[in-house]
């Protein structure tokens, strides 16, 4: 290989137009999903505007605005009315995301509808699964999963996401949408979901803070890839459409060693934290919000991610427009 002078790597970064053609990863609004939290009441966040509570009735709009946009997938997170120890409100026909599933199927035909399949929103206790003797129990959480599931895709969900982490959801989801005819309705499964301390204004938007303990009995350390490597085997060996990694920018490597061992779709969640830190130190005037978002969501797409769900996607439309 030729070396300087012969080599100069500063030919190809001369201008923006010479820069463009030699780029290598591309934002495209296409490969992102919006995050979208629905109430009973709307509560607007001043600070962190993605992260704003709607009302089913505002869902119209929203999904009007968002098509517009360019951006064609939703994942929808429900806050109820009341919460109990089962988490009951999760599976509920009547529910606030079967509410919105009906509403967005009627009013945004073609928006790609994903539902987060999870507990913690929903239960007294704020765990993502039911509590047993001060735990969180495994075999008897995956019955509640895969009947939210069910409810879900029979209110019009395209893809359920369980983000619970109990071992086997993925396979009694599975089971479950089959037995009701719903053999098509794929899932995407939060496969590599670590337990992060970037879910912090999430919680908060979406009430979901346990109200003891931690989640780490079931999401995952930190520290590890290779366990993520296996949770990512065992959800595709269970049924899994799409796998997932969360948070997205501390596992940039958990991304890579996915995408390299495994050829399936992978999905990465650019989560609240990620986006707040940006937001926070944006409005202190320390960093500028596009470029340094722009850096953050074209590094997930260049670890190996296809599809981002990310509090920027309406941003991303906009700032590529
Ligand atoms: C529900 C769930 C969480 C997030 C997505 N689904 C919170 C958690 O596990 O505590 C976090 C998303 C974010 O921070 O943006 N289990």
């Amino acid at each position: 290989m030729a070396t300087f002078p012969v080599t100069r790597l500063r030919r190809l970064r001369r201008t923006a137009a010479m820069r463009s053609l030699a780029r290598e990863t591309r934002l495209d609004v296409a490969d992102f999903v919006f995050p979208l939290f629905v109430g009973p009441e709307a509560a607007p966040n001043e600070a962190l505007p993605a992260l704003g509570r709607l009302t089913v009735g505002d869902l119209a709009r929203e999904g009007e605005q968002l098509l517009a946009l360019g951006v064609s997938a939703v994942l929808l997170f429900g806050i109820p009315e009341a919460k109990d120890g089962e988490g009951s409100g999760a599976w509920d026909d009547d529910g606030i995301v079967q509410r919105a599933l009906r509403e967005l199927r009627r009013t945004s035909p073609e928006l790609v509808l994903l539902t987060d399949v999870c507990l913690c929103e929903y239960t007294s206790h704020g765990h993502c699964g039911v509590v047993r003797d001060g735990g969180v129990d495994n075999d008897e959480s995956l019955e509640l999963l895969a009947r939210t599931a069910v409810s879900h895709a029979e209110a019009g969900a395209d893809a359920v996401c369980p983000s619970d982490m109990m071992d086997g959801r993925v396979g009694a989801i599975r089971e479950a949408l089959d037995d009701r005819g719903l053999e098509s309705t794929p899932i995407v499964a939060y496969s590599a979901k670590y337990a992060s301390a970037f879910y912090g204004p999430f919680r908060e938007a979406a009430d979901s803070a346990p109200a003891f303990g931690d989640r780490r009995g079931y999401q995952m350390d930190p520290a590890n890839v290779r366990e993520a490597l296996r949770e990512c085997e065992l959800d595709l060996a269970e049924g899994a459409d799409v796998l997932m990694v969360k948070p997205a920018l501390p596992n940039l490597d958990v991304i890579r060693a996915v995408r390299e061992r495994l050829d399936v779709p992978l999905a990465a969640y650019n989560v609240s934290g990620e986006y707040a830190m940006v937001k926070a130190a944006a409005a202190r005037g320390w960093l500028d919000e596009r470029t340094a978002a722009l850096e953050c969501l074209t590094a997930i797409k260049r670890a190996g991610a296809d599809i981002v769900v990310s509090y920027w996607a309406k941003d991303v439309a906009r700032w590529s427009s």
